[in-house]
């Protein structure tokens, strides 16, 4: 029995009808037969039971062995290089972390994009803390981590000295290709590998997002436990699962004419799972002139700003609802909890309000969302985890990536590959002057004369 709850009581019969009609089941076994489209990319599947549990001890040495003081880590990556640990990160530690007192590590992300000023302020920001760079890149060639990392490592060996920031620095990458590589072979870095068969957008439960995650003293095999039970749930005779019916929804709402899957949550610090997420089924499905545009919704601040639009705008939109039960902070190992406090005063004309939780109110908000939206013709499931923690996060990473599987299946579309990113690269390495592209700098720049 798996603890992921997917809600579909309030679907027309209709939607229902069509998704029982399809058949995920096929998809499942495809990817775990390596039959599927793209198989030769399907190295994720699996990977915690496979690998994931003896690298991450693996991991864990390496910290113990650690011969420098940090306290803040530093990713740079950008895309599934960090997306996933930013998730992570985002949903697990205080939103104030560098203003609260706290023993963990900080941490802190660069290379995710190309700004100067940004840049500069993560500069500013390491001049305080003594720092761990861990640079992750599987092609160990994309430009915005390439640059950000060169800035750094020069920022690095002007303080530290070559030495002591060699030993600041861990890169994440391929096993032998690429210039990361190269640059870590030449400069003595520590390295850990990420496998040939596991691409950028499904790689968070491998060394990408292992080896910041337990930097920053997360539990990291808690995350692989939760990620294996979704593989062993689906594994041998499955024939229901919230995963093969999630994937059946999203692709009988697309058949059904909608073009684009919001996923909302009542939680922020659920921002960056629906980022992760957006990137993941967005560079998986959208190719070939097809698939689900993935967004994403945060409430009860979007309702406030995009929530007029799903309510009575273009009817486009098939909602996933992301929840916890549990999401309360803890401190301490004690479960934190606000209630609206009771005043003499009643003027605002919250009395009905008083003495009740918080979530109690967030819950109201989401569960009228999801009514309402309902009522304006956008069709809406529910997902719930138990517990927002390490065990749940993993086995929500394991969940969607193989929900994106079946659906790019059902979609006839190669999950793994992504090659329409490659158009802005070829221009940006033109314009740049880069060796190589000079016949298309000259087209270019005559388009754009
Ligand atoms: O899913 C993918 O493969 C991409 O989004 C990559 O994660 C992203 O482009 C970063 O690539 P790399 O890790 O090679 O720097």
């Amino acid at each position: 029995m798996t603890a992921i709850k997917l809600n579909e009581k309030l679907l027309e019969p209709d939607l229902i009808a069509q998704a029982d009609a399809l058949d995920p089941i096929e998809h499942l076994e495809a990817l775990r037969e390596k039959s599927c489209l793209g198989a030769e990319f399907t190295g994720w599947w699996d990977y915690p039971q496979q690998h994931g549990f003896a690298l991450e001890q693996e991991i864990q040495t390496y910290i113990r062995d650690l011969d420098v003081t940090y306290d803040l880590v530093l990713v740079v990556g950008i895309g599934g290089s960090y997306l996933g640990t930013r998730a992570v990160t985002e949903a697990l530690l205080h939103s104030y972390q560098g203003l609260v007192k706290s023993h963990q590590p900080l941490i802190a992300f660069a290379g995710h994009h190309i700004s100067e000023t940004q840049l500069i302020e993560v500069i500013e920001m390491l001049d305080k803390r003594l720092p761990i760079v861990n640079i992750i890149s599987k092609s160990g060639t994309t430009t915005e981590p390439g640059v950000a990392f060169r800035i750094l490592r020069s920022y690095l060996e002007n303080r530290f000295g070559k030495e002591e920031a060699a030993r600041r620095i861990v890169c994440t990458t391929d096993a032998n290709a690429g210039a990361l590589r190269q640059v870590a072979r030449e400069e003595g870095y520590k390295t850990f590998s990420i496998p040939d068969d596991v691409g950028g957008r499904f790689s968070v439960l491998t060394a990408v997002g292992l080896v910041p995650l337990a930097l920053l003293k997360l539990d990291t095999k808690a995350m692989l436990e939760g990620a294996s039970r979704i593989f062993q749930e689906l594994s041998g005779d499955v024939t229901q699962h919230p995963v093969l019916r999630y994937a059946a929804l999203r692709s009988a709402a697309y058949r059904s004419g909608k073009a684009i899957e919001l996923l909302s949550t009542n939680n922020p610090k659920l921002t960056y799972i629906v980022e992760w997420w957006k990137q993941l089924f967005g560079e998986s499905e959208g190719k070939e002139g097809k698939g689900l545009f993935p967004a994403g919704m945060v409430f009860t601040t979007d309702l406030h700003s995009l929530g007029q639009y799903v309510q009575e705008g273009e009817r486009r939109f098939f909602e996933t609802f992301l929840s916890f039960e549990n999401d309360r902070p803890r401190r301490n190992g004690v479960e934190q909890q606000l209630r609206v406090p009771t005043l003499a005063a009643k003027g605002d004309g919250l009395t009905y309000l008083e003495g009740r939780p918080l979530n109690e109110i967030n819950n109201a908000a989401m569960q009228g969302t999801m009514l309402a939206h309902t009522d304006g013709k956008v069709p809406s499931i529910g997902l719930q985890w138990p517990v927002l923690n390490e065990y749940n996060l993993g086995s929500l990473f394991a969940f969607f990536e193989t929900a994106c599987a079946i659906s790019a299946g059902m979609l006839a579309v190669n999950a793994f590959d992504q090659p329409g990113v490659e158009a802005y690269k070829q221009n940006l390495f033109a314009l740049l002057g880069k060796p190589g592209s000079e016949a298309l700098r000259a087209k270019l720049k005559e388009r754009m004369s």
